[in-house]
């Protein structure tokens, strides 16, 4: 939701900027633009459209004894992606350019205010009205951080932003509210950014800023205040393992892909240390008491996962399970009662509605877990507890690994939970402890063979104009992440469904055009699955199975998993739904990591 970014050293700032704008595209790129110093002011260049177009515009102009800019890739919210509405904003007399990310509420009462003082306006964008306030409060106080900490008192919303002055070569100011933006610390350079790919070639040194504060920073030094009274804070230095590699493609054509045949990995690493002596090691939980009843909380594929613990959570720890879509949960007036836990679930850990939950769950005094996949995210940061999910950075708008990473941490929860209470069935530990070891090596054996048939499958449906993806238990959820995924990059429309509910009207959409892709595991529901794939021939709808060796229904296009045992059956759906997806988007011609209309992290509600 806006990638921003800003550099402060001894280098070229453009090269820099335009490289940490291409990690933070996931994020939005409808259009971008930097702002840099130069000898006659600040220049700021914006074009619509992806990055490479800013890139062409770049080529031509001499940049390089600019060391200091910022620069910003978008989504749009307040006007129409164009070149007038792309970020970076100047203010009347071109003193500063501001890069956003977020949305001022209160955007139309201001500008009306500043309109009437005789500002003009250029763009639709609530940023422009940012920058001018800015620039008002400067006036009024004689002073970047005086000016900015009484523009923000005039602000209501969620902002990060990150401002140059003319008056002041070298020097970023930056402050936050509800909308994520880190430091990098750097020798000589120091950097801002919404997320840490964004300078990871340089630095690994990371500050965590939180809400309502501000900060100062040039080439070799940074200061963080309270923006509210200036009073200056400490900050803690934090140093991130995450390596360049695993923010670059790595010679898969795609990061989607790539991210597909992390899974194996993302597993491992997930259980690294989690197992010792036939016991699972996850000290997160031990300062929280057994949820007497558990409400989970996400969005989108994280709110799948979500969905697919609930079946275990019930089944093996005993405990009543409800799990909710953040953007409603939030305006609900849920009850809650004694012993209940809130669980939120997200990759980003800045999803704004998944966020706004934490603060509802808090104010009812509800302890709060979170399941999230980066450190010093604002989720882990407002959560009582955090497990992280260690799947490394995910950039492909379209989740993947995230998910995989989830249900893993999810499993080792329900067990953890479940040998407290005493409730798993016999045997599920020791056999989970055996086996869940054991996944990487066998599903990296068989995702070559995955994608074979992914390939293979999406070429003969690709003229279908709607797809049901069916199934029963835990593959219900499955089977909503699968359409979820082919509708973000193929734009083909496709249904999640319960198979069993398939007859309470959807199948009435079924002919030989509207195919079927069915989730039939050797489980104890397959006769279930069966009978409904049954109702779906009867009239006319052409299936995909997946299934395992042995009883499985009769369909046109059976696709033979390897059998795996109980719960970690999905870890071999999950590739297969995300990979038939991927490979019907490339063989559409479809953008596959930077889908339209969306953005990887949604900061905004
Ligand atoms: C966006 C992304 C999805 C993601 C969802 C929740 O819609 O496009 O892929 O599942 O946000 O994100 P989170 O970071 O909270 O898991």
């Amino acid at each position: 939701m806006c990638g921003i970014i800003g550099y402060t050293g001894h280098r070229p700032a453009i090269p820099a900027i335009v490289e940490g704008l291409r990690r933070l595209e996931y994020r939005g790129y409808d259009s971008a633009g930097v702002a840099y110093e130069e000898a006659q002011g600040l220049q700021v260049i914006r074009a619509e459209g992806k990055l490479g177009a800013l890139d062409q515009k770049i080529a031509g102009l001499d940049t390089a004894s600019s060391v200091c800019g910022i620069g910003h890739t978008r989504w749009a919210t307040h006007g129409l992606p164009v070149e007038r509405n792309a970020h970076p904003h100047m203010d009347g007399d071109c003193r500063f350019a501001l890069v956003h990310n977020g949305i001022i509420e209160n955007y139309a009462e201001l500008k009306a205010e500043l309109m009437a003082e005789g500002n003009v306006f250029h763009s639709e964008t609530d940023t422009e009205v940012l920058v001018h306030i800015i620039a008002k409060g400067v006036d009024l106080t004689g002073d970047v951080r005086r000016g900015i900490s009484w523009a923000l008192s005039r602000i209501d919303g969620a902002y990060a932003f990150a401002l140059l002055s003319r008056e002041h070569p070298g020097k970023i100011w930056a402050s936050r509210k509800a909308s994520p933006l880190l430091m990098g610390i750097g020798t000589g350079e120091n950097f801002l950014a919404s997320d840490i790919p964004a300078f990871l070639p340089y630095t690994r040194e990371v500050v965590f800023l939180d809400n309502g504060e501000l900060v100062e920073i040039d080439a070799g030094s940074w200061q963080v205040f309270d923006a509210a009274s200036l009073e200056p804070k400490a900050k803690e230095v934090r140093h991130i393992s995450w390596d360049v590699q695993a923010a670059q493609k790595d010679g898969y054509k795609h990061f989607m892909l790539k991210e597909i045949f992390e899974q194996p990995k993302v597993i491992r690493d997930c259980l690294a240390g989690r197992i010792q002596k036939g016991r699972v090691v996850l000290p997160e939980l031990d300062a929280l008491e057994v949820p007497g009843r558990l409400t989970i909380v996400a969005c989108g594929t994280s709110y799948h996962a979500g969905l697919w613990a609930k079946y275990l959570l019930e089944s093996w720890a005993r405990i009543p399970v409800q799990v909710e879509i953040a953007s409603e949960f939030r305006y609900r007036d849920s009850v809650f009662l004694p012993g209940d836990l809130v669980l939120t679930i997200s990759q980003s850990g800045e999803t704004a509605d998944t966020l706004a939950a934490i603060r509802i769950a808090r104010e009812a005094g509800v302890p709060i877990l979170g399941l999230c996949n980066v450190v010093g995210s604002s989720i882990a940061r407002e959560s009582d507890a955090v497990v992280y999910t260690q799947a490394g950075p995910e950039i492909s708008v379209a989740s993947t690994k995230a998910m995989c990473s989830q249900m893993v941490l999810l499993l080792l929860m329900t067990l953890t939970w479940g040998v407290r209470k005493g409730s798993l069935p016999d045997g599920a530990l020791q056999r989970c402890l055996e086996d869940l070891p054991k996944l990487p090596e066998a599903l990296e054996r068989e995702l070559p063979a995955i994608r074979d048939k992914a390939r293979t499958l999406s070429q003969e449906y690709s003229d279908a104009r709607s797809f049901f993806f069916l199934g029963r238990g835990q593959n219900f959820p499955m089977a909503l992440e699968g359409a979820l995924k082919l509708k973000e990059i193929s734009y083909i429309h496709a249904e999640g469904y319960a198979a069993g509910e398939m007859k309470h009207g959807p199948i009435a959409l079924i002919d030989p055009h509207f195919p079927t892709f069915a989730m039939a595991l050797g489980d104890e529901l397959l006769q279930k699955v069966a009978s409904n794939l049954q109702e779906v021939q009867a009239r006319g709808g052409r299936i995909i199975a997946l299934v395992n060796p042995g009883a499985a229904p009769v369909v046109e296009d059976p696709w033979v998993l390897p059998d795996v045992w109980g719960p970690l059956k999905s870890f071999l759906v999950l590739p297969a739904v995300q990979l038939f997806a991927y490979e019907m988007a490339v063989y559409l011609g479809k953008d596959v990591d930077q889908p339209r209309n969306l953005a990887k992290s949604v900061t905004v509600e």
